[in-house]
């Protein structure tokens, strides 16, 4: 990926994800989805990842992140912040903005620019509502030092009362969190990356971790080393964290022909994006 210019940053400002964050969900359509093998560019694109999917990775996820070294300049976490923002809607993210939450988890959280976009959103719903907000701490962990390095040095917290805190942590070993300690958790392309058993051991240490709710973005294209799992919801479901919002989404705003991500970052992958609500949410005195 090349470093992006002023014009790449405009040409996403059009994709109206200001005026509208969930635009991705309106877009998309199953007829559409038939379709997008007409679209050159992702068929092509599609290619390329099978093609060049790194060894490592497929071999073992979980010792490529270990072990990856990749610190980002800060104008293409910029530009994939904001890129991330289509197929990242936020799905029952007004809920992390509601009196009464105090700590939010992002597991996976990469190089920090989603946890940012968390907060911004948060920050945003306060503005808009002339409310001056209450201490909330969002805490991003991920299995990568580097990563984590890059979440430290880029993100920010948008808000004085906003605390942003990013620490290494490994989800499928568990971390050292007591019982529900965070009222929500995301998982933005974490399952997508974990074996079966991983993702299994993952799902019950989120459900352990998170008291009432749950936001899970992943793949449902299948790629070397990834792994669609379009139920999910199911097995959230059989955690104790009922589905009250699914969709899917493209990677990108859906034509015909070509691309409209000038960096073409991406195949126009499909995901799914969930929240999942607890079924039986503990209450606030036993866990304060
Ligand atoms: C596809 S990336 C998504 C990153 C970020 N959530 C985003 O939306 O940009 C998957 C992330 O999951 C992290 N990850 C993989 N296995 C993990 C584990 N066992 N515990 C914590 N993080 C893990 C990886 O290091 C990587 O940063």
């Amino acid at each position: 990926m090349r470093i992006p210019t002023a014009d790449d940053f405009h040409a996403l400002e059009e994709w109206g994800l200001v005026e509208n964050p969930h635009a991705a969900i309106d877009d998309y359509s199953a007829e559409r989805e038939r379709r997008r093998d007409e679209n050159d560019r992702h068929r092509c694109a599609r290619r390329e990842q099978v093609e060049n999917a790194s060894e490592r990775f497929v071999a073992d996820s979980q010792s490529y992140y270990r072990e990856l070294d990749r610190p980002i300049d800060r104008t293409k976490w910029t530009y994939l912040k904001r890129r991330k923002a289509w197929f990242q809607p936020p799905v029952g993210w007004e809920r992390f903005a509601a009196p009464g939450t105090s700590r939010v988890l992002d597991l996976g959280c990469g190089d920090g620019d989603q946890t940012e976009r968390v907060a911004e959103f948060v920050a945003g719903r306060w503005q808009a509502a002339g409310y001056d907000g209450f201490p909330l701490e969002i805490v991003g962990v991920d299995l990568s030092d580097s990563r984590v390095e890059n979440a430290r040095r880029h993100a920010q917290s948008p808000h004085g009362k906003i605390t942003l805190r990013f620490e290494s942590g490994d989800a499928v070993s568990g971390l050292d969190y007591a019982d529900d300690f965070f009222d929500y958790t995301l998982a933005m392309g974490l399952f997508e990356v974990l074996d079966d058993a991983d993702a299994e051991a993952v799902l019950d240490e989120l459900a352990r971790l998170t008291a009432h709710g749950v936001y899970v973005r992943d793949v449902l294209d299948d790629y070397p080393g990834l792994s669609p799992r379009p139920d999910l919801a199911d097995r959230l479901a059989d955690r104790g964290f009922d589905p009250v919002d699914r969709h899917e989404c493209f990677e990108e705003p859906f034509v015909t022909e070509g691309s409209r991500d000038p960096l073409a970052v991406w195949p126009m992958n499909v995901h799914q994006v969930l929240f999942a609500a607890a079924r039986d949410p503990p209450a606030r005195a036993d866990r304060y």
